[in-house]
């Protein structure tokens, strides 16, 4: 816990560390406390140095709550955007100090405490000018940080045939794995020939445990540096009539699979002293979902077992991550048997993590995922479980409920 503190506050400067604080602290206690209880006629905001009062005040309240929401945010993962209107924000803040002083108390003794008061602001503006390079740091490539070789399960479509490609474009050569062996061996060539990366082909059922074997058998001469441990799929469908064998193979390629081939190579990585795992998790892991009940628990048994051991893994050079995507186009939800909906592309996804990489223990893609997944851990459980079953029966085929 300390060592991981100490880097994330190592990112930045003391005073930042203080000023993401700050907006943290704004955002989640003083602003909701300002906007939500505060009487009308106590309220005033002020803008660009002038005093807004009663109704004024409040209805300006919720952008000044997304500043800081946004400042909190930014900060934290030190973003690209940040820093432009960051700097900008804290200049208006020093203009706006002096502007208060001459229209609130006037003369020279305004003049001097709106000139006083614009000192910090302004040394803020300047400190972020000046640190402006901080801020949306470009990672090494995944072939530099780790080294040559991947492995990608599930790696014939959707959200595994993308990480192949990125991790491809970033230099490494690829060990491909799923059952259909002609998908795969024509993403190789595609590999081979666009990014000039070496490939393996290696078809395997992971439902099986000789499939399982298989594959750990087939990288027995590779130096692995890299493992996306991403095949799975879903089953929509009232439990009583779903399938008990499909129930079970579900619970062995997304559950069994993942750990086993976990055992067999994480201790490898450790021993390089380098090396990666991401596990495709979901956000149906963050609550149970009716009529999709045995897939959101593979998922939340996968994210627990990823999230521990990012912590087991810390300091020996090994990170772990889990991606927990929302809806992502894909043949996810055709396998699952459930009606289709609009989704995120999977290389929108697969970037996600593989910035997120080596930072946190879980990313989850879009704003509106992340949405959700804070409201399943805030509102009572009855209550999610009763929303989760209302949405997710809009998914599922009429037979199938
Ligand atoms: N798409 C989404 O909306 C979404 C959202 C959240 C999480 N996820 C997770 O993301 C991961 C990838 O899903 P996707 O969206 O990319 O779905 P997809 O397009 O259906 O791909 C699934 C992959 O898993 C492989 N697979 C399935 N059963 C297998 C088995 N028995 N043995 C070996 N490989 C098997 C498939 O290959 P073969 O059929 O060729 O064997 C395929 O390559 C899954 O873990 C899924 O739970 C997806």
């Amino acid at each position: 816990m300390r060592s991981w503190l100490h880097d994330c506050l190592a990112r930045r400067p003391w005073w930042m560390n203080a000023l993401m604080a700050f907006c943290f602290y704004m955002a989640t206690l003083y602003m909701p406390w300002d906007f939500f209880l505060k009487p009308i006629d106590r309220d005033a905001e002020a803008w660009f140095g002038f005093l807004l009062r009663g109704w004024g005040a409040k209805a300006t309240e919720p952008l000044h709550w997304a500043i800081y929401a946004a400042g909190a945010y930014g900060f934290w993962r030190m973003r690209g955007w940040m820093w432009p209107w960051a700097a900008l924000y804290a200049a208006q803040v020093a203009l706006g100090m002096v502007v208060w002083g001459i229209v609130y108390k006037g003369g020279a003794v305004g003049w001097l405490s709106g000139l006083a008061g614009a000192v910090v602001p302004a040394m803020v503006a300047v400190g972020i000018w000046n640190t402006r390079a901080r801020f949306g740091v470009k990672r090494a490539t995944m072939r530099q940080r780790y080294g040559e070789w991947a492995l990608v399960t599930g790696a014939s479509a959707g959200i595994g045939a993308e990480f192949a490609r990125a991790l491809a474009r970033e230099g490494m050569s690829c060990v491909l794995t799923a059952r259909r062996d002609d998908r795969l061996r024509l993403l190789a060539d595609e590999l081979e020939k666009q990014y000039g990366v070496a490939t393996r082909v290696v078809a395997a059922d992971l439902e099986q445990s000789a499939g399982v074997e298989h594959l750990v058998e087939a990288l027995r001469d590779i130096d692995l540096a890299v493992f996306i441990n991403n095949a799975g799929f879903g089953y929509s469908g009232r439990f009583d009539k779903q399938d008990p064998k499909r129930l079970r193979a579900m619970i062995e390629v997304n559950c069994v699979a993942p750990v086993v081939l976990a055992g067999h190579l994480l201790p490898r990585l450790r021993q390089r002293g380098c090396g990666a795992m991401i596990i495709s998790g979901s956000i149906a892991g963050r609550q149970p979902l009716p009529y999709h009940a045995l897939y959101s628990a593979t998922k939340v048994f996968d994210l627990h077992v990823g999230e521990a051991l990012w912590a087991e893994m810390r300091g020996t050079g090994v990170d772990i991550l889990v991606l927990e995507p929302g809806p992502t186009e894909s043949e996810f939800r055709d396998v699952a048997g459930e009606i289709r909906e609009v989704g995120e592309p999977a290389a929108n996804v697969v970037q996600l993590s593989l910035d997120a990489l080596g930072r946190q223990p879980s990313v989850i893609s879009g704003w509106f995922n992340w949405a959700r997944a804070t409201f399943a851990r805030l509102v009572p459980r009855t209550v999610l479980i009763l929303m989760a079953e209302k949405f997710v029966l809009q998914q599922t085929p009429e037979e199938m409920r």
